[in-house]
């Protein structure tokens, strides 16, 4: 079978730490081309990988025959790139937050939909090990129902992440519409969507610049969610963690409660009422610091060689998004939001 050929938009941390490297170690992909403005960055990559090397992605879309892109761009680009790849017969996958807007993201899912293209979202929290755990125990319904839950993801910010350090895109409200709520936020509203396998059907948030200076992106938001069976909690988003870092989930059920991801080496523990403790350790879940595969690259292609569509779909990221963007309104209106 002829291997797929892919071609990575923008060059970055997230192309440099795993779309690219994990594509590479994919037996069944051809990595084709490389853009970025910058075009020693492109360049590097692609000679990494004997591949062509574009500051302009329309012109790489222009010269070469792909199958498929990975959209690893600052957020405001996510929606045009996804949809000029879409409307050349590619398959998609675009990193999280999908887009900047509802709209943005029913033009992506619509363009993908009329190609007959893939359309998946990076919505990597899904796949980490200690999640996929945590949702194999829930769906077993030895916890019965969620009742309350909390869910976080902070860390000191993307200074320390990103290609470009503190001059980075993330920074930049034209660039980056989001800050901490579009990178850090978006992956506790997929998240808890994907584990309680339920909608948030209300949401309040308290959004703000607290700390971080030169900038008015937020850096830290915390909001209260209801979902649509009745169970509330909160979901935190921070990029001024600058030590303990949070990664952490937590329910409360009928029948007892289960940790994730909130003590080291115990990724899972259940604390059933009946006075049993289980404790699982499945790996760790990835850092900054510390990088794991993250099944994303995988599942994608696997998705485009057996014709099946992604399990986390553009209309799975439009509903995590929306989450985020409602947050965002109830902090501008001060009222809760109803999705
Ligand atoms: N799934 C995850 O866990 C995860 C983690 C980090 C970042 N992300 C997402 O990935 C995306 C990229 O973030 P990053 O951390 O790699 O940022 P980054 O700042 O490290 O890299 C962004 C790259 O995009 C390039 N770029 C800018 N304009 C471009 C254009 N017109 N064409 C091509 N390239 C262009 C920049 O030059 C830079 O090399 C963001 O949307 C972010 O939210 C996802």
């Amino acid at each position: 079978m002829s291997k797929i050929r892919v071609a990575v938009f923008g060059c970055g941390a997230i192309a440099q730490r795993r779309h690219i490297p994990e594509y590479a170690a994919n037996p069944n992909v051809e990595l084709v081309a490389f853009a970025d403005p910058l075009k020693e960055r492109a360049e590097e990559v692609a000679a990494q990988y004997g591949a062509k090397a574009y500051t302009d992605y329309k012109e790489l879309l222009k010269n070469e025959k792909l199958d498929a892109v990975s959209v690893c761009t600052p957020n405001y680009l996510h929606a045009s790139m996804s949809i000029d790849a879409a409307n050349a017969g590619l398959h998609v996958l675009v990193e999280k937050p999908m887009a900047t807007t509802k709209e943005e993201g029913e033009q992506m899912i619509e363009a993908a939909r009329k190609s007959g293209v893939f359309l998946m979202v990076g919505h990597n929290q899904r796949l980490m090990p200690p999640h996929v755990k945590a949702k194999e125990i829930l769906d077993s319904g030895k916890l019965g129902k969620v009742l309350t839950f909390r869910t976080s993801f902070g860390h000191g910010g993307p200074e320390s992440w990103s290609v470009d350090g503190r001059d980075s895109w993330f920074f930049r409200k034209d660039e980056a519409i989001m800050g901490a709520m579009g990178d850090l936020g978006v992956h506790k509203s997929d998240f808890i969507r994907y584990l309680l396998n339920d909608e948030i059907v209300e949401v309040a948030g308290f959004i703000g610049t607290v700390h971080k200076e030169g900038t008015d992106v937020d850096d830290n938001a915390t909001c209260i969610v209801r979902m649509k069976n009745g169970a509330v909690g909160t979901l935190m988003a921070s990029w001024t963690h600058y030590r303990s870092g949070d990664n952490g989930t937590v329910l409360w059920c009928e029948n007892g409660c289960m940790k994730i991801g909130t003590v080291e080496g115990d990724e899972v523990i259940v604390e059933l009422t009946n006075g049993t403790v289980e404790t699982y350790k499945v790996g760790a879940m990835a850092t900054n610091e510390k990088q794991v595969p993250s099944g994303v690259i995988d599942a994608f292609v696997e998705s485009i060689l057996t014709n099946t569509p992604p399990q986390i779909s553009g209309e799975e990221g439009l509903r995590s998004l929306n989450v985020i963007l409602g947050a965002f309104e109830s902090q501008d209106t001060g009222k809760i939001v109803k999705l």
